[in-house]
């Protein structure tokens, strides 16, 4: 939510922030802008996407060896161009980009109103910011001491990045609750939300933690905590190669990203699966196997996709390993008090690892004596810092907004922790331990047949494009996959979908069904197969348009649907990895036959760092 770029070094710094800001753009693209600091401070800011800020600065002065970027998605104030990052304090001396909320910010304004102040915009950013100027005056002090003391007295979240005229090769930074990376080069320094901005220039980078204030100058790094005491940095090396972050001949990330998912199933398996000789082999699992197996309950926290996976990791859990599961919002978990007890274990789902409401609720839980394992992908991020111990979903960095190898990653993982609990559990005999571990060995193989042609989606997605609603059906292991898909195609084609249990639709949505409205059901061969067909009866008895993902070689439901995916047979619990492609392929599908942009679809932003 929001990007923010910086650098300071011997190199322009305009080109740097401009390509790291299109980089992070899927955090938030309404609007962008760039300070830019030589012996003049000059700030450009449009409304827009990046391209319409690079766009705007053709012509203009942008030389500078230091400046700062940032490309917003709204929190306080529409987006336009006054309230585009980066803001000017009163005087004009300081300039800063914001990651976050203030929520104090409201009354921090009223006191600097009465002292005079006025603003331009009607962002907490630039009150905050003429709250550090307004301390840095009364109090004769540098702005790295009036920043400290803004930062003791503000409530919310934030990484900020904050150059001043008078200081014109430092950037100061700090952090509680938004992302930030360093990266370390010769003579130079880069700073960022993530590291896709950073990996083409350097691969030794620093992860800043909550409540940390970084002093960046061309060949210096100071860390230091609120109290200013110095901090010693832990550089890192990042693991990411280019090519993980470029779209590689695709036309969107998206696209890529869902292709990508044969390679990436694969890596989150790799190393840990051996169906030859039976093993998983998973360091996270293995070095607290007492404290899962003894769990007395499992409680996934996470939110929107990531939430879908861990519902799916309920019936996993609870099929394979015996032990309750609750399913929590991370949203509605942070706030309403709930009962932790001993022995709870909290698996925490998330590809970004940023996400603010997953984290909070984390926190909160460890605080109370929760062991917390995370299954997230960005490796180094916030939750996989904070967990006990977790497993990384491997799936490599994930651009487009909409989750999709994030989510068969966080499956492939969830589905092997099941597998290894509950064979060490004994609740899982030898023989069906052996068939799961070869059954999802083989899935990368079986992705790759589903994407080998993609032309009959893409027929069933211009049929149905311009329909107004869609409903989305499915039962048992493939419940979640129906929200799933349901949650996709509002995302990308911004038509209303609603996903249901099968059966459930009785008791409500049917009514919804006439000869305009696309039922889609996740209908492959498994245990519920035949109630299934019974529910795509019903629909066809109200005229109703049935699309239907089917298992390959299936006769039954084919005859009964309008338009049909096939998919390869699996184990049931391992089928939604298979069926949550073809509905991926859709809604992307059906986004593009609208015009849309489904890489940045509107109003969202992939990584959410506020509440
Ligand atoms: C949907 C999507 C979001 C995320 C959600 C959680 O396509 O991407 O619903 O799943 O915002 O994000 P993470 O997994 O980063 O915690």
């Amino acid at each position: 939510m929001c990007g923010i770029v910086g650098y300071t070094g011997p190199r322009e710094a305009y080109p740097i922030i401009l390509k790291g800001l299109k980089r992070l753009e899927y955090r938030g693209y309404d609007s962008s802008g760039v300070a830019l600091l030589n012996a003049d401070l000059k700030v450009y800011k449009k409304k827009g996407k990046v391209a319409e800020l690079e766009e705007s600065v053709v012509g203009k002065d942008v030389h500078a060896f230091t400046g700062i970027g940032h490309t917003r998605w709204a929190t306080h104030g529409e987006p336009s161009d006054r309230n585009a990052h980066p803001h000017r304090s009163k005087s004009g001396n300081l300039a800063m980009i914001h990651n976050g909320i203030i929520e104090n910010y409201a009354s921090i304004k009223q006191d600097l109103q009465k002292k005079g102040y006025e603003f331009k915009s009607d962002t907490d950013t630039e009150v905050l910011l003429n709250f550090i100027e307004d301390i840095k005056e009364n109090n004769n002090c540098t702005t790295e001491q009036a920043l400290r003391i803004a930062l003791k007295r503000v409530v919310g979240a934030y990484c900020v990045l904050l150059i001043d005229k008078d200081d014109p090769e430092t950037i100061i930074a700090a952090r509680k609750g938004s992302p930030l990376v360093i990266g370390i080069g010769k003579g130079e320094h880069f700073l960022a939300s993530d590291a896709s901005p950073i990996i083409e220039y350097t691969k030794e980078v620093v992860y800043v933690n909550d409540y940390e204030i970084a002093i960046v100058k061309p060949d210096e790094l100071i860390l230091k905590n609120l109290g200013n005491e110095k901090q010693t940095p832990f550089i890192q090396k990042l693991d990411m190669e280019l090519a993980a972050i470029e779209k590689g001949g695709y036309d969107h990330f998206m696209l890529k990203e869902i292709f990508d998912q044969p390679g990436s199933i694969f890596d989150c398996l790799r190393g840990r699966l051996n169906a030859d000789a039976g093993t998983i082999t998973m360091s996270g699992v293995e070095n607290h196997l007492p404290s899962l197996i003894n769990a007395q309950r499992i409680v996934m926290v996470a939110c929107g996709t990531s939430w879908h996976a861990g519902l799916l990791a309920e019936y996993l859990f609870e099929d394979i390993c015996r032990i309750p599961v609750e399913v929590e919002y991370a949203s509605e978990f942070r706030y309403r008090n709930p009962v932790i007890n001993k022995g709870d274990v909290i698996i925490a789902i998330s590809q970004s690892g940023e996400t603010a409401d997953t984290l909070v609720a984390l926190e909160n839980a460890k605080e109370k004596g929760a062991f917390i394992f995370g299954v997230v992908n960005a490796v180094g991020s916030s939750i996989a810092r904070m967990s006990n111990a977790g497993a990384y979903t491997h799936a490599g960095p994930e651009i487009g907004v909409a989750s999709t190898k994030a989510f068969t990653g966080q499956l492939a993982v969830l589905a092997m922790m099941a597998f290894k609990i509950g064979y060490a559990k004994g609740t899982i005999d030898e023989k069906r331990y052996q068939h799961l571990l070869t059954e999802l060995w083989n899935i990368p193989d079986k992705v790759a047949q589903i994407l080998e042609d993609t032309s009959n989606i893409q027929a069933i997605a211009e049929k149905y494009k311009d329909a107004a609603d869609f409903l989305y059906l499915g039962r048992g292991y493939n419940f979640p996959v129906a929200l799933e898909g349901a949650l996709k195609l509002k995302e990308i084609s911004y038509i209303h979908a609603e996903g249901y249990p099968a059966a459930e639709m009785k008791h409500g949505p049917i009514a919804l069904v006439d000869e305009n409205l696309p039922v889609v059901f996740v209908a492959t061969k498994d245990k519920y197969y035949e109630k299934i067909v019974s529910n795509v009866q019903e629909i066809k008895a109200r005229k109703g348009k049935v699309i239907a993902v089917a298992t390959e070689g299936d006769t039954v439901i084919p005859g009964m649907a309008d338009d049909v995916m096939y998919v390869p047979d699996a184990d049931e619990a391992l089928a939604p990895l298979l069926s949550v492609i073809p509905l991926q392929l859709l809604s992307y599908y059906i986004g593009i036959a609208k015009g849309l942009d489904v890489d940045k679809p509107r109003n969202l932003a992939k990584s959410v760092t506020v509440e």
